[in-house]
């Protein structure tokens, strides 16, 4: 993956989100991350329009669900010629196994979702009853997702080094919880400024926000981008 900043559109439809793609230049290349707002409104033709405007795709589905459904759905995603797909850990290592099956064929990339970045150690000890410290928890899922097939996990950018630590450097880590400075950190709890995700070797990172919520969207992507890729 080409260290692109994923942009997240989390819309209220597709109207905000035309409008929002059409301030950058035509010739811009992005990457875009459908999550379930967009895909429960307007499912795989939205998908469709985008891939046909040239933007690579990052279908955030998490799919959470028994192995022989999630392969027959990632047997529909698999002809979408999008460029991610992911799907939660927690459903187990048979479902990674189905899903990579599903996908076989295709250049879709998969990724697995560790723990949420809104998830702090208290919900974590407290709500879900988890003893590991999160930073281990996170470490486990991820090497299990990379020994069972995933090309890569989502997690926040503070695991990275961990995480490359117990797999592989060839592991692909993409990194949502991302906020400059200025930004309010919101419902997101383990969070890093893009410069910081860059030097704990983030591969990518999913902005949603900061750039979708700024008065000037477009420069506040183009400062993101910057400070990202200086
Ligand atoms: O607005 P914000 O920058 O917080 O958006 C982050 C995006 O990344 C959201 O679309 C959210 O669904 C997604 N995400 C996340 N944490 C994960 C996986 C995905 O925040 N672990």
């Amino acid at each position: 993956m080409d260290k692109p900043v994923i942009v997240a559109l989390d819309f209220a439809d597709d109207f905000e989100c035309i409008n929002f793609l059409n301030q950058f230049p035509k010739n811009q290349s992005l990457f875009l991350k459908i999550g379930l707002e967009m895909f429960c409104q307007y499912g795989h033709p939205f998908v469709k329009r985008l891939r046909e405007r040239g933007y690579n795709i990052f279908l955030d589905l998490k799919l959470h669900d028994i192995p022989n459904t999630v392969r027959r759905t990632c047997q529909m995603i698999a002809k979408w010629d999008v460029q991610v797909g992911t799907i939660h850990y927690g459903a187990g290592e048979d479902v990674l196994v189905e899903e990579k099956e599903g996908l076989s064929g295709s250049n879709t990339k998969l990724l697995a979702v560790t723990q949420l970045t809104s998830l702090g150690q208290v919900e974590l000890t407290n709500e879900l009853q988890v003893s590991l410290p999160s930073q281990d928890y996170v470490t486990r899922l991820a090497k299990l997702a990379f020994n069972n097939g995933a090309d890569g996990v989502i997690s926040s950018a503070l695991e990275v080094p961990m995480i490359k630590e117990a797999t592989s450097e060839g592991i692909i880590c993409v990194t949502p919880g991302i906020r400059p400075k200025s930004a309010q950190g919101g419902d997101q709890k383990r969070v890093a400024t893009p410069s910081q995700a860059k030097k704990l070797g983030s591969d990518a990172i999913v902005v949603g926000r900061p750039i979708t919520q700024a008065k000037d969207e477009y420069n506040a992507y183009v400062n993101i981008e910057k400070e990202w890729s200086k």
